[in-house]
């Protein structure tokens, strides 16, 4: 029942615009990846940079509550309500002229059942400023301020020492900005050869060097590029997510899943 809600929410249309609330940052199909994702790996640690109007945070959350397992930390600075809440209020059922973004998804989450299961925080990414969860990351989607080749460097800068052995990175549009693509490909290339490159440990402290070099020895990169055809797009630019599969080195798979003769 909740799930339909939560697709009812993602498929209503904006008031003003000719899109849904899915279309309008354009994840209204990889949001259903993300929902079974979730499903089939059951991650602790859910980490979503960029918001926006809860389309993506809503599945993952939705899932998480399936799941009786996991949390979804929602970071976002509510750069975009502005522009965002009028066409929002008709699908919500009421004013939000004088609201906070943080009431909106507060309100957004209580309606939907999902307000147990995400953390949101009020935080200004840039690409020197990120969100620590003291905990290693098994999932993670950077959809907020710079999804370039800088972007990408920073990202996986600050996070790749803080990834659990089996996780997972999803940077949104990466695969097709041309320069972002290429440097995602080189840094998989070097990982698989068990060499990082300098920019990913400079200025890291011993701890963090220490788990990066541990990982990049230790783990199989796996970069793919989602990309979604021109025909299925409305948003045109929203296009594709780089998915960047970190797993242990072995002859079995991990995270619990079983091998058969
Ligand atoms: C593309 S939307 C996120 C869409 C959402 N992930 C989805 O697919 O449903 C980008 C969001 O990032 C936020 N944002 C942009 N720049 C930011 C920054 N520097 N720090 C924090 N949030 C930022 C905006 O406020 C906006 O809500």
């Amino acid at each position: 029942m909740s799930l339909e809600k939560v697709i009812r929410y993602i498929n209503s249309k904006v008031e003003g615009h000719d899109v849904t609330v899915g279309q309008m940052y354009g994840t209204e199909n990889f949001c259903h990846l993300l929902y079974s994702l979730v499903k089939m790996e059951q991650p602790d640690t859910i980490i979503e940079l960029g918001v926006g109007a809860g389309a993506t945070t809503c599945m993952m959350a939705q899932a998480v509550k399936e799941n009786n397992k996991g949390f979804v930390f929602a970071i976002d600075n509510g750069d975009q309500w502005k522009e965002m809440k009028i066409p929002l209020q008709k699908i919500l059922g009421e004013s939000l002229a004088d609201e906070s973004y943080e009431n909106f998804l507060h309100k957004l989450l209580e309606k939907l059942e999902l307000e147990k299961y995400v953390h949101f925080k009020n935080i200004t990414l840039t690409n020197k400023q990120f969100f620590d969860p003291k905990k290693p990351v098994d999932l993670l989607f950077f959809d907020a301020h710079d999804s370039g080749p800088l972007g990408c460097i920073s990202l996986l800068h600050y996070y790749l020492p803080k990834m659990n052995k089996y996780s997972s990175i999803f940077i949104d549009r990466a695969s097709t900005i041309h320069h972002a693509y290429l440097v995602l490909e080189q840094i998989i290339k070097h990982f698989q050869n068990k060499a990082i490159p300098e920019c990913l440990l400079s200025a890291l402290d011993d701890k963090e060097i220490k788990n990066l070099r541990h990982i990049v020895s230790t783990s199989k990169f796996t970069l793919i590029h989602l990309t979604e055809t021109g025909k299925a797009k409305i948003n045109k630019t929203q296009n594709s997510t780089a998915w960047i599969k970190i797993e242990p080195i072995d002859l079995y798979h991990h995270n619990h899943v079983e091998t058969f003769v």
